[in-house]
């Protein structure tokens, strides 16, 4: 059965005379869901990954000033992003993971962190080459995989653990084609975070097997109850074998910016510079000069954001928790995605997203995007605001006491 969601809508693609890397994919069903819910007036947004609160004041202040005053806003940058960024950039990684980084060679300014992501796999990926990522785990993961003609391998994780990974079954999947390894936490669809003794494993498989491992870090502010960050950027012993993508994205509203970055050892770097620059040149200029101002500027409307998110958080699972009937879930400690069950998790969640999009009028996601242990799932955003989180929630339980009494 195909795994998109526009073709289960009815919505065919051509396939006459588009190249099998590409007909293999599918756009990611976060997006598929959201084009189809433009379609339908009203419809409250819990599919797709935006923080809906606006850009900080300082870092749109600073573009104006920008737009205004630097005559060359509207050029290229250098290929591996403005000099002054990058400087600020190694600055705030070492205070952030107190770590050395040289801004010169081991930084590269990204159109977010999906295009890092997109640079470390076209580097790394030979056709045939299996990746290991969680499962759940990012949609666009499995696609960028297999866009590099990679094979993606999942790595279960046990919803009754907290989403934690089953490290039982990672010496089973590392094979001698095991090429890579993708690890995201506080982890999107999940919500969970993964401790340092998983991520510890990680690293040692890394090692033993000599993998390149990629952390995926665009949530890394995101933790709730006072939950800390366990990370594997600060290890030093993965110098050579990790390629860390970061984003702007969640942490200061900036998704439509399109900025993010990559921290590699300098060798692995200068490989992405030239997928990078065969991909996009630069990064947008006005973005780099908004990401700066954003680093550089007060750091209060990360903490509010952090809050705010967390409120939302709370508000949802007050509303589930009525809906126990349908759902059951595990409380998400990082991130703003909640991933339920349905009943007992054997529905078809293409379907049951698509009834709801069309009974309820609310998006979501369906879990099976995330992996094979996403199967009868919902991924629920929590971004959008308290009202719509509250009006949202309300139209979904009648819809379900009508649809599943
Ligand atoms: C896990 C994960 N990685 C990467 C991205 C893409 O981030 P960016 O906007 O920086 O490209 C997202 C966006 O939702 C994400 O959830």
């Amino acid at each position: 059965m195909t795994r998109s969601a526009l073709e289960r809508a009815g919505i065919k693609s051509r396939t006459d005379g588009i190249a099998d890397r590409a007909r293999r994919i599918v756009v990611s069903p976060i997006k598929e869901i959201a084009i189809l819910a433009a379609e339908i007036p009203d419809v409250i947004p819990f599919a797709w990954g935006i923080p809906f609160v606006d850009t900080p004041p300082h870092i749109r202040e600073a573009l104006k000033k920008a737009l205004d005053e630097d005559h060359l806003l509207g050029r290229y940058s250098p290929s591996a992003g403005l000099p002054v960024l990058k400087q600020a950039l190694a600055a705030r990684l070492a205070k952030k993971f107190g770590i050395e980084v040289n801004w010169k060679t081991e930084l590269l300014v990204t159109a977010g962190a999906m295009e890092g992501l997109m640079d470390a796999m076209q580097c790394t990926i030979n056709p045939g080459d299996e990746v290991i990522i969680t499962s759940p785990g990012f949609s666009s993961y499995t696609e960028q995989v297999m866009l590099a003609g990679g094979v993606p391998k999942y790595l279960p994780l046990d919803e009754n653990k907290d989403w934690a990974m089953r490290l039982e079954e990672l010496p089973k999947l590392i094979t001698p084609k095991t090429r890579a390894i993708i690890i995201n936490s506080p982890c999107n669809p999940t919500g969970s975070i993964f401790s340092q003794q998983e991520l510890d494993a990680i690293a040692d498989a890394v090692l033993k097997h000599n993998l390149i491992l990629i952390t995926d870090e665009p949530y890394d502010f995101l933790l709730f109850d006072g939950t800390k960050l366990s990370t594997l950027v600060a290890d030093d012993r993965l110098r050579k074998n990790r390629i860390s993508c970061f984003s702007f994205s969640k942490e200061y509203a900036m998704t439509g910016y399109r900025v993010g970055y990559v921290f590699a050892e300098e060798g692995m770097i200068r490989q992405m510079m030239k997928v990078h620059d065969a991909f996009i040149v630069s990064a947008p200029r006005p973005s780099q000069v908004a990401a700066l101002a954003a680093i550089n500027g007060p750091q209060a409307c990360v903490e509010e954001l952090r809050k705010t998110l967390q409120d939302r958080r709370d508000r949802l699972c007050s509303h589930l928790d009525r809906m126990k009937k349908w759902f059951s879930y595990v409380k998400p400690r990082g991130t703003y995605y909640c991933f339920v069950k349905f009943q007992d998790g054997s529905a078809d969640d293409v379907q049951l997203a698509l009834d709801i999009l069309n009974g309820a009028h609310i998006s979501v996601v369906p879990g099976s995007a995330f992996g094979p242990e996403g199967k009868g799932h919902l991924r629920i955003c929590f971004g959008c605001t308290i009202p719509e989180i509250d009006e949202g929630m309300g139209r979904l339980e009648n819809w379900l006491k009508k649809a599943y009494p």
